[in-house]
């Protein structure tokens, strides 16, 4: 099965091209390089003529805070590149791999969110993810979709490199502790999205690493696996300020997962061991 990966130079597109590799599938990575996913004519052109069987999409504009003042481009990348995206995907007739966030929840309770719960984003990066779900439900027949959170994986910023520089720095940070949701590792992930592409199981998960925690119960694990002596110091989000509103309550239910038969991924404790193994080597 011939498969295309787009993002191939962010987080999750790296990985996912990489274990696609490790298991001999045909494939090919693309960025910006090859092509802009918000022009209509060079993605058709592109995907008729790699002609994929499938095609993973992990391009996608993340930069949730600038998100605020730049609604437009972000917009346009992630709702009409998404577009693009499907309707080369109907044209060719490959199935598709849509990953979404759980900023697509207002974030409100304390209950693991369901994948058919009411969504209600908070912020133009969450509205504009879920324009984007609902732009390839309206175009494909054979999709999924995939909403993950908190994601780190080698090729890209994330908050365990943020925490590992700042650590180094300091004695003493300030992190939120009343935001809870799943770190989600790429390399797991990547494992995951590269089973379901080979079935028929359409339909929408929610995919993360295993058990839950705060920003500063995830800080506080980096440290300790780091030999740091930095001290997390738990504040409330009304301390920390920032451009867009973040869902409090970011947990995703997996049952869905189970039912379809796909292995789960590891805790996220664990995977952040394998990650901080991966970025010393
Ligand atoms: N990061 C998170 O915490 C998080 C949480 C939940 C869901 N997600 C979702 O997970 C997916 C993967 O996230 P990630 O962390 O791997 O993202 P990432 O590291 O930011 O990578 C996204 C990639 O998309 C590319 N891209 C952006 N605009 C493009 C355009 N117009 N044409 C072609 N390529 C473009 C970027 O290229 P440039 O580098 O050239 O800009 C970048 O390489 C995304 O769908 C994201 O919404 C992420």
């Amino acid at each position: 099965m011939r498969i295309l990966v787009t993002g191939v130079n962010g987080q999750l597109g790296y990985d996912v091209v990489k274990v696609l590799k490790s298991r001999n599938i045909e494939c090919t990575g693309v960025g910006r390089r090859e092509f802009d996913i918000t022009k209509e004519n060079d993605v058709m052109e592109y995907i008729s003529s790699y002609k994929p069987k499938a095609v993973i999409h992990c391009a996608a504009y993340t930069a949730v805070d600038k998100a605020e003042d730049e609604p437009g481009l972000c917009h346009m990348v992630n709702v009409y590149g998404t577009e693009n995206i499907a309707k080369a995907c109907e044209a060719v007739d490959a199935k598709m791999i849509y990953i979404s966030t759980d900023y697509v929840f207002s974030g409100t309770g304390n209950k693991a969110y369901d994948v058919n719960d009411e969504t209600g984003p908070l912020g133009v990066y969450g509205k504009t993810k879920l324009e984007g779900e609902n732009t390839v439900k309206k175009i494909l027949d054979k999709y999924f979709i995939v909403r993950i959170s908190w994601v780190f994986g080698k090729n890209g910023n994330n908050f365990i490199k943020t925490m590992l520089r700042l650590g180094k720095e300091r004695s003493e940070i300030s992190v939120v502790c009343d935001q809870v949701g799943s770190p989600t590792y790429t390399a797991d992930l990547a494992k995951l999205l590269c089973d379901m592409v080979m079935t028929d199981k359409y339909g929408i998960y929610h995919a993360t690493n295993e058990g839950f925690c705060s920003w500063a119960e995830f800080a506080e694990e980096i440290f300790r696996l780091s030999n740091y002596k930095t001290k997390v110091n738990f504040i409330k989000t009304t301390e920390y300020p920032t451009k867009t509103v973040r869902p409090l309550n970011s947990r995703l239910n997996k049952e869905i997962l189970d039912e379809a038969k796909f292995q789960r991924l590891a805790h996220w404790k664990d995977a952040l061991k394998r990650f901080l193994k991966e970025i010393d080597g």
